[in-house]
């Protein structure tokens, strides 16, 4: 059976010149993986026997991304025919089909090259099959010249067509199937004669017809069979790649609320009932798991997100991270190499690297696991059910024992027991009335201060110049007898009530107020004002 087995040739030495790139061509990325990969991929169901790439020179990057693929090397780009010379030492003795597929067309389909495979091994055999194609614009393609008889005569590069046959819309993908015994016999009679004084593979097919032997098309969907010659092209296969990815996602049972904004990689992985917020970035290696909610505007890459679990809006887990069942990932969170088991919390501001937290731990707002020393990384654990206090940093390597609570603003330097209080800040103390003082010792008046002058009392009220009040807090200060000055307030205070009728008794600040200040005024005894609840002034 060895007309079954089957070689291909990947062809990526070009340079990629239309690209204005130093980076070879192949190697940009199609939703988060290399152009050639997502080729080597389309190939692999097709269980090649063999699979060589071509490259050029300092191309080493191509050979680590195909790897275990074999590559080889074209010394110079001579043309597409010249680049398969190349692989003749590869398919030493290879006597099945080869196929010609290009690195830099990467939509191409397995069963498309079945389909492919399938017509050369059909009863009349023909030598070569070429996948042809009907583009909306046949743009610089070539173009395949069908004979009367249907079978194909010849390739005809753009440069080299004249207009009658640049008015045929049958396109030259590049891909194609060849008697693996007549290849190398066919290329080595290509010459360089044409308009760009390369080797041309497709010339190939006009030498095999002037041997007698038959050539053929295949049609394949255009979409499929798109090459990647420019940045916009570039663009334009990632809008398609990401069309198709949003409805496989959504095909599968994931609700996307706005399809267009969600970015995918080639591997993103979402279960059934999974909900998708606008905005979302899916790098590569992405696993979320039945009815997890991806809030808007996250980006994930190398996470896997458990059953039921929710993350963001704005959060952003990067490789390593996996986020147990109904565990949280709220607003404004990274996490990168954490393990959230189920349950566990971190909804605000923090940032989780190289950590471990139990099931049910909650992690305050701002937390940080301060894992990088300057030259290693180091591990937090936090136990089942702990809870860490807002705006604590754990300095790694540290552990937090299961059920331990953490006080807010700790730096946990130590490991914590379980179940224990860990508080690693400053104790608080309290100097009474002595803001008051601070701002009696400086002369100003805050609004709502309240002023004493002898046995009267005056609250401070700040009249804005558009007539308003602005609200009143409740420090007192004390105005001594021998000062009756408040030297610099740019303010004016006055006995009440009535504060203009009685205006001239009380003490006046030395200075007018400008103008453009607001002015001070008393507008009742500070007695009757009830101060500003707790609540509202925080
Ligand atoms: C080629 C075809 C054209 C077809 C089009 C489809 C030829 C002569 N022309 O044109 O009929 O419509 O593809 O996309 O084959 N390469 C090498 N070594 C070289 C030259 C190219 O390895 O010396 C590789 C490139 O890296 C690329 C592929 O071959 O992966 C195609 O080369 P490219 O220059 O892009 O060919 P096109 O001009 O697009
Ligand atoms: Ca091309």
């Amino acid at each position: 059976m060895a007309e079954m087995h089957t070689a291909a040739v990947v062809l990526a030495a070009g340079k990629g010149t239309r690209m204005k790139t130093e980076l070879p061509k192949v190697l940009h990325k199609l939703a988060g993986r290399p152009m050639i990969a997502h080729v080597l991929a389309n190939l692999a169901p097709l269980a090649c026997e063999r699979i060589v790439v071509v490259i050029g020179p300092g191309m080493e990057g191509i050979a680590a991304a195909v790897a275990p693929h074999a590559t080889t090397l074209q010394a110079e780009p001579l043309g597409t025919g010249h680049a398969v010379l190349a692989a003749r030492a590869a398919l030493q003795g290879f006597a099945g089909d080869v196929l010609i597929v290009y690195g830099d067309c990467p939509f191409i389909s397995s069963a498309t090259i079945g389909r492919l495979l399938a017509r050369r091994r059909a009863a009349d055999h023909p030598a070569v099959v070429v996948l042809g194609m009907r583009p909306a614009d046949p743009a610089q393609y070539g173009r395949l010249v069908v004979g009367a008889d249907g079978m194909l005569q010849a390739i005809v590069e753009y440069r080299d067509a004249n207009a009658e046959q640049r008015a045929i819309t049958l396109c030259n993908s590049g891909v194609m199937a060849i008697d693996g015994r007549r290849l190398f016999a066919l290329l080595d009679r290509v010459g360089n004669a044409n308009a760009k004084g390369e080797y041309y593979l497709t010339d190939i097919v006009a030498i095999a017809r002037g041997d007698g032997a038959a050539c053929t098309v295949v049609e394949a969907p255009a979409d499929e069979l798109i090459g990647i010659n420019s940045r916009a092209e570039l663009a334009a296969a990632e809008a398609i790649l990401q069309n198709r990815l949003r409805a496989q996602a959504m095909e599968n049972g994931a609700t996307l609320i706005d399809p267009q904004t969600v970015f995918f990689s080639f591997d993103t992985r979402l279960g059934r009932d999974v909900v998708v917020g606008p905005n979302v970035v899916f790098g590569p290696g992405v696993e979320v798991a039945d009815d997890a909610e991806i809030k808007a505007f996250c980006h994930l890459e190398g996470a896997k997100v458990a059953a039921g679990a929710a993350i963001g809006p704005f959060a952003r887990l990067r490789p390593g991270t996996i986020v147990g069942e109904r565990a949280r990932i709220g607003n404004f969170v990274e996490a990168k190499n954490a393990n959230l088991g189920p349950g566990a919390k971190a909804n605000h501001l923090t940032y989780l690297g190289d950590a471990v937290v139990g099931a049910g731990a909650n992690v305050g707002a701002g937390t940080i696991t301060a894992n990088y020393d300057g030259f290693n990384k180091h591990k937090t654990e936090i136990g089942a059910d702990a809870s860490i206090g807002s705006n604590s940093v754990l300095v790694a390597p540290v552990k937090v024992g299961r059920g331990a609570i953490v006080g807010a603003g700790s730096v946990i330097t130590q490991s914590v027991s379980a179940d224990a209080l860990a508080l690693g800040r400053g104790r608080q103390t309290e100097k009474p009335g002595w803001a008051a003082k601070f701002r009696e010792s400086k002369g100003t008046i805050g609004k709502g201060t309240v002023v004493r002058h002898g046995d009267k009392a005056f609250r401070v009220t700040i009249t804005r110049p558009d007539g308003t009040v602005l609200p009143t807090g409740p420090s007192t200060v004390r105005i001594a007898p021998a000062k009756p000055a408040l030297a610099p307030a740019p303010a004016s205070v006055e006995p009440s009530p009535p504060a203009r009728a009685s205006n001239g008794t009380a003490p006046k600040t030395s200075k007018p107020a400008p103008k453009a200040t607001p002015v001070v005024k008393s507008k009742k005894p500070a007695e009757s004002k009830k101060p500003a609840s707790p609540k509202g002034r925080r």
